[in-house]
C-alpha cells in the first residue's frame, strides 16, 4: 500500500496545477456554452446570477475539492473511502464517476465539431458567405451523423493519447502553453466584434440586466453553468487536488482559476454577442450562436483566414485539455479501484465514452430516433449532468467538509498545517458550511419545481 502511494504520479509545480486546473476549467464551457445559456436566459440578468455562483460558490466548492484530494491522496471514490472509512460518502465520488461519462459523452461531440471546423478553416470553405450558407451548412453537417461520430471518436481517441502518457508528461505540458495564446485571440476577436455596426445592442444585451427575466430556469441554468464551467461537483478537483504538493497554496489555486476562468467566459461573451447581434443572429440560436456568427466575423477580418484557422485550433485544444481532466477522473477511479493497469483503464474509459457518446452525436441530425419526448439525448445529457448531477454533488461535497470532515482538519489542509495563513479561511469555511449547501439548495429546488 505505502509502495503503492510512493509511485502516484503528480504535479511538477505550483503553476502545473493552476495550469491544469485552469485547462480543465477553460474550455468549450466558456466559449461555446456560456454565451448558449447566456443568450437563452435574458442576457445580463443571467450574468450578473452567474458571477454571483462562481464567486459565493464556486471558489468554496473548488476548495473543499482539492483539500479532500490533496488530503485523501486518492481518486474521487477512494478519496471518500479514505477520509470516511465504513460510511456511505464515497457515493458522491461514484454520482461523480458517472457524471464524468455522461459530460465526456457529449462534450465529446461538440469537440469534434472544432475538427471538422479546423478542416473547414484550412480549405476557407466560409470566404464569402452570408449567414443564411454557414447556417445551412452546419444543419447539414449535423445530418451527417456519422462524420460526427468519426470527429467524436478522433477527439476521445486524441484525449485517450495524452491521458494514457500520466500527469506530468501529459496533462502538465500540453495545459501550460497554449491558453495565454487563447487569452489574446479572443481579445482581438472583442476588439473587432465590438467595433461592428450594431454592436452596442449585443453590448446592452450583455450588460444591462433585467431583472424580470429572473425565473427559476434561470437561477439553476446560472448554477448549472457556473459548476459546469469550473468543472465542480464531479470530483475532477479532488482528483487533480491529490497530485498537487503539499507546499502549494490551494486558496490562491482557487482563486486563480476561478478568476482566468470568468475572465475568459466574459471575453467570449464579448466577441459572440456585439457580432451576433450585428449579423442578426438571434441570442437564443443555441448552437449556432457561436459556430455560425463566428465565421460570419472572420470574413470581416484582414487576414481572417489565418485567424480563423488560429482560433479554431485553440478551440480544440482548450475543449482537449478539458476532456483530459474528464477522462482523468474515470482512469484515476477505474485503475485505483479497480485495479485496471492505467494503460487499460484508459482504453476502457474510452470505449465506453465512444459509445455513450455516439448517441449524443446522433441525436442532433433532423429525422433522429434518438431523443425523448421530442428532446435529443444530447440535450438530456447536458441537463442532466450539468443541472442535476453536478449541483448535487457540490452540495454534498460542502457538507461533506463543512460538517464531516470539520473545521480543524480544513483549517490544517489550506494554510499547509500552519506554513502560510490563508486569512479567508475563517469566512470561506462559513461559506462552506452554511451558506454553500442552503444557497445550492435553494436554487436547485425552485430551478425543479419549475
Ligand atoms: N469546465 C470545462 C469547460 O468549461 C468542461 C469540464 C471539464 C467539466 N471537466 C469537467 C465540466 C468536469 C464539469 C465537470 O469546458
Amino acid at each position: 500500500m505505502v509502495e503503492e502511494k510512493k509511485k502516484r504520479d503528480g504535479f511538477g509545480s505550483k503553476l502545473g496545477i493552476i495550469a491544469a486546473a485552469a485547462g480543465s476549467a477553460i474550455g468549450l464551457g466558456n466559449i461555446y456554452r456560456f454565451p448558449c445559456e447566456l443568450g437563452e436566459n435574458g442576457g445580463a440578468a443571467f450574468l450578473l446570477i452567474y458571477l454571483l455562483v462562481v464567486i459565493f460558490l464556486g471558489i468554496p466548492v473548488m476548495l473543499s475539492e482539492l483539500v479532500i484530494g490533496r488530503r485523501s491522496q486518492s481518486n474521487s471514490v477512494g478519496a471518500f473511502k479514505q477520509l470516511a472509512p465504513k460510511t456511505i460518502w464515497p457515493i458522491v465520488g461514484y454520482i461523480g464517476v458517472l457524471c464524468g461519462f455522461l459530460i465526456f459523452a457529449f462534450y465529446s461531440t461538440v469537440s469534434g465539431w472544432t475538427l471538422e471546423y479546423i478542416v473547414k478553416s484550412v480549405t476557407n470553405s466560409f470566404q464569402g458567405k452570408d449567414l443564411v450558407t454557414i447556417e445551412q451548412e452546419f444543419t447539414a453537417f449535423h445530418d451527417m451523423g456519422w462524420r460526427n461520430v468519426m470527429w467524436q471518436g478522433v477527439f476521445i481517441f486524441l484525449t485517450g493519447f495524452v491521458v494514457f502518457k500520466g500527469v506530468q508528461n501529459g496533462i502538465e505540458r500540453y495545459a501550460k502553453i497554449l491558453m495565454p495564446l487563447l487569452l489574446v485571440i479572443l481579445v482581438v476577436l472583442g476588439i473587432r466584434s465590438m467595433t461592428l455596426p450594431g454592436a452596442k445592442e449585443g453590448l446592452a444585451f450583455l450588460f444591462h440586466p433585467d431583472f424580470s427575466k429572473i425565473t427559476g430556469k434561470v437561477l439553476i441554468s446560472a448554477l448549472g453553468q457556473g459548476f459546469f464551467s469550473l468543472s465542480l461537483g464531479m470530483g475532477v478537483l479532488i482528483t487533480y487536488g491529490s497530485y498537487v504538493k503539499k507546499s502549494d497554496n490551494l486558496t490562491s489555486t482557487a482563486f486563480s482559476v476561478v478568476l482566468a476562468d470568468t475572465a475568459i467566459a466574459i471575453l467570449a461573451g464579448l466577441v459572440i454577442f456585439p457580432a451576433a447581434f450585428s449579423f442578426g443572429v438571434k441570442p437564443e440560436a443555441g448552437m449556432g450562436l457561436v459556430f455560425n456568427t463566428l465565421p460570419m466575423l472572420f470574413n470581416q477580418i484582414t487576414g481572417g483566414y489565418w485567424f480563423c484557422l488560429i482560433f479554431f485550433v485553440l478551440l480544440a485544444i482548450a475543449a482537449l485539455t478539458s476532456t483530459i481532466s474528464l477522462l482523468e477522473v474515470l482512469v484515476a477511479y477505474i485503475s485505483e479501484e479497480l485495479h485496471l493497469k492505467r494503460q487499460w483503464a484508459t482504453v476502457a474509459a474510452c470505449a465506453g465514452t465512444m459509445l455513450l457518446g455516439a448517441f449524443a452525436s446522433l441525436s442532433l441530425m433532423s429525422n433522429t430516433s434518438f431523443a425523448i419526448g421530442g428532446i435529443p439525448v444530447f440535450d438530456l445529457m447536458d441537463f442532466v449532468s450539468s443541472n442535476i448531477l453536478l449541483p448535487v454533488g457540490g452540495v454534498l461535497i460542502v457538507i461533506f467538509v463543512g460538517w464531516y470532515l470539520g473545521k480543524q482538519k480544513f483549517f490544517e489542509e489550506v494554510t499547509n498545517n500552519g506554513a502560510i495563513k490563508a486569512s479567508l479561511k475563517k469566512i470561506i469555511f462559513f461559506i462552506i458550511k452554511y451558506l454553500a449547501p442552503v444557497a445550492i439548495a435553494i436554487v436547485f429546488i425552485s430551478g425543479l419545481i419549475k
